[in-house]
């Protein structure tokens, strides 16, 4: 399996993929915010590639000042191909974005899960995530 960064042409792959994990349509509006995980200096993309085929990608950011912490890393977006799950691309593709945030000298990685997501959790965990210092508020504004 190749670990790389994620390229312009891999976003229809990874379209693919997004589309088959949700079983939706992908908006228009999340293939803008992946195009600005490509070539970017504080937004990291990443696929993993196997027999020339896109098997999973993983976006992140580095936050600076950010949240009251100096320096952090933030895992946004995991997603394997279905059919690829369970054999360690997940695994791969985090300590892919950890080494790229490890060179750039971030020691502190968040992410976070919805409450019943039960799966990313234990993945989260398996994978040595911990409870972070933050609580996470939400306004709901009527529009
Ligand atoms: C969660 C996900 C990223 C895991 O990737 P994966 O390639 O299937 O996981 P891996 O094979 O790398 O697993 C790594 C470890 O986590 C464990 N793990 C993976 N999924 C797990 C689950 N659902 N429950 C418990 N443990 C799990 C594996 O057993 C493995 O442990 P091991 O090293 O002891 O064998 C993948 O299943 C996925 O894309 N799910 C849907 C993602 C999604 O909903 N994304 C949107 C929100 S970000």
């Amino acid at each position: 399996m190749n670990l790389r960064p994620m390229k312009q042409e891999d976003l229809p792959e990874v379209q693919r993929i997004q589309s088959r994990i949700t079983r939706q349509e992908v908006p228009q509006a999340w293939m803008d915010m992946l195009a600005e995980h490509v070539d970017n200096t504080y937004r990291l993309g990443f696929v993993a590639e196997d027999d020339g085929e896109v098997r999973g990608f993983i976006l992140g950011e580095i936050k600076i000042g950010g949240f009251g912490t100096e320096l952090s890393g933030w895992l946004e977006l995991l997603g394997v191909e279905p059919r690829q799950m369970g054999s360690g691309v997940g695994a791969a593709l985090v300590e892919a974005l950890f080494a790229a945030l490890r060179g750039r000298g971030v020691r502190e990685i968040y992410t976070a899960v919805r409450w019943d997501s039960g799966d990313m959790l234990a993945f989260f965990k398996k994978i040595g995530f911990d409870k972070s210092p933050f609580i996470n508020l939400r306004f709901e504004q009527p529009l």
